[in-house]
């Protein structure tokens, strides 16, 4: 993270287009905001748009805008988020939703900054910081043609990629101290966290990473007079996993077995650096046990 945030302060002093590659819920949006307010666009718009969330065949539309009596129903003028966001920023979330034909001509705007509004017949010049991210492989996006390579290429000249919350487990507790601290000013109260309730989010694996972590501070702030317990909360959740943290690994009381045996190899393998043989010794298994559990899994 202190790389990451290193990343942050150097590209923010640029005009590079950035691509920020993280699961759902790291705070990619975030860190889109962040790198806006920390460059010299910050007086100026920020604009976040999801692909996923807009029509393919309104996109165009929405991005580049239209001439009035360009299409049926095209009343009047109306210009596009990239106009929008002239002088600033602009954030196109899951970038991997939109149709290659649109990818195709993202590319050409970043190449150029020049486009045409539909119907237009002169190109429109902008001036504008364009911040890429996706919660996919990109690896995998390119080769099932849900990103094209070419703008990929262009877009990770700078690419950013966000750790799940699993990788930084460290940073669990001070999160959750960060979101209780925001409840309590905004309330005016003076809620503290149970000590056990702590230690119980430090040993979650969080799949829905940060959101997921500040929906749970959330709601047991509001169940909570003074004290927040975690613990109904956290009954809830369904993946109690085991974690893996500095070698050692931290299991919930009532970890089905077969869940801490599979764990306990996987972690013992990855200890060993795959070796299977000093894994199967380690954990007092014969070699053929340790396959038989291995193809299993
Ligand atoms: N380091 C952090 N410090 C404080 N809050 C954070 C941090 N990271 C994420 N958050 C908060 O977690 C929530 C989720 O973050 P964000 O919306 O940026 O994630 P995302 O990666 O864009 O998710 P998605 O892929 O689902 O759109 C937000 O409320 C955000 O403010
Ligand atoms: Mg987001």
């Amino acid at each position: 993270m202190e790389r990451l945030y290193q990343q942050v302060a150097r590209v923010a002093a640029t005009d590079a287009a950035v691509l920020l590659v993280g699961e759902s819920g790291t705070g990619k949006e975030l860190i889109a905001q962040t790198i806006h307010q920390c460059s010299a666009r910050a007086g100026n718009t920020f604009i976040a748009v999801n692909c996923g969330a807009i029509p393919p065949h309104l996109i165009e539309a929405a991005l580049f805008g239209h001439e009035k009596g360009s299409f049926t129903g095209a009343l009047r003028q109306h210009l596009g988020y990239f106009e929008h966001a002239s002088g600033g920023t602009l954030f196109l979330d899951e970038i991997t939703e939109m149709l290659p034909e649109m990818q195709v001509k993202l590319l050409r705007v970043l190449e150029s900054g020049a486009f045409m509004r539909i119907g237009g017949n002169g190109e429109v010049r902008v001036n504008v910081r364009l911040i890429a991210a996706t919660n996919r492989d990109l690896d995998t996006a390119v080769r099932e043609r849900n990103l094209r390579a070419d703008l990929m290429y262009r877009l990770a000249v700078f690419p950013i990629r966000i750790p799940p919350l699993r990788e930084r487990i460290g940073d669990v507790e001070a999160l959750a101290l960060h979101f209780l601290e925001q409840l309590n000013a905004k309330d005016d109260t003076q809620k503290v966290f149970a000590r056990r309730s702590l230690d119980m989010i430090g040993s979650y694996s969080w799949p829905g990473n940060v959101r997921e972590l500040k929906n749970v501070v959330q709601r047991a702030f509001i169940l909570s007079t003074h004290t927040l317990t975690i613990d109904e909360c956290m009954a809830n959740f369904s993946i109690r996993k085991p974690t893996l943290r500095e070698g050692k690994l931290n299991f919930f009381v009532g970890t089905p077995l077969a869940d801490a045996q599979r764990e306990t190899i996987l972690a013992t393998l990855r200890h060993y650096s795959g070796n299977k043989r000093l894994t199967a010794e380690a954990l007092g298994v014969s070699l053929k046990t340790l396959y038989n559990r291995l193809k299993d899994y």
